[in-house]
């Protein structure tokens, strides 16, 4: 039985999903909730083997939709455990990523669904959203400070796609949220908070 609240941040590549969800999971430490923060690729076995490819170009597509899946059946057991013992978990990416980027890349939609079919809802999907001529730019920073090389779907065409896949299921369901990312990160936090506090309220209050 699930106790807790699982909430996702989505968004293309330099949206601000590591920054936004490290807020948020300080936001409710503060107001005493246990908070599990984790995030995909995970950082288990299958995750890190996912790292390398996403180095790699010619890997086909379908592979990486399988991995990212197999990925999430592991993540989806430490998620469940800790919502069970009543944790906010906050996850940086889950399905919504493999929809948006693995459509992206050709794979179909239906397809993923059932090679994800153990992955469990969120009762909230943040989407982070800016143009990725934006993103890229705070990406390429990133990088050079961190040494890191380019990873194959940080591309501006490439990230256009992402971006029109995750805005067109955000409109789909009642609840995703998209949040507008160009603006600083306070001011996004804010509005994150604000959409949250609502839905905590109305929860503890049914
Ligand atoms: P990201 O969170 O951007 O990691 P990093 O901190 O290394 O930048 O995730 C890595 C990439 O993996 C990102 O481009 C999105 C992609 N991805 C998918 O294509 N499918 C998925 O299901 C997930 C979870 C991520």
């Amino acid at each position: 039985m699930k106790k807790g609240i699982f909430i996702v941040i989505e968004g293309i590549d330099g949206s601000g999903i590591t920054t936004q969800s490290k807020l948020l999971a300080d936001w409710f430490s503060k107001k005493g909730f246990r908070v599990f923060l984790t995030s995909e690729p995970s950082e288990g076995g299958i995750g890190k083997l996912l790292r390398t490819y996403l180095k790699n170009n010619s890997i086909n597509p379908a592979i990486d939709a399988l991995l990212f899946a197999a990925d999430r059946v592991e993540h989806t057991e430490t998620i469940k455990k800790k919502l069970e013992e009543g944790y906010v978990v906050i996850s940086s990416r889950y399905f919504e990523s493999s929809i948006a980027y693995q459509s992206s890349q050709g794979i179909p939609i239906d397809w993923i669904e059932k090679i994800n079919k153990y992955a469990i809802p969120p009762d909230i999907t943040i989407i982070l959203d800016a143009p990725p001529e934006v993103t890229i730019e705070r990406v390429e920073k990133r990088n050079s400070i961190s040494h890191k090389d380019k990873e194959k779907f940080e591309r501006i065409d490439f990230l256009h796609k992402v971006r029109t896949v995750f805005l067109s299921r955000a409109s789909k369901f009642s609840n995703y949220h998209t949040v507008n990312a160009t603006r600083d990160i306070n001011t996004v936090h804010k509005e994150i908070v604000r959409i949250i506090d609502e839905y905590v309220k109305k929860i503890f209050k049914g």
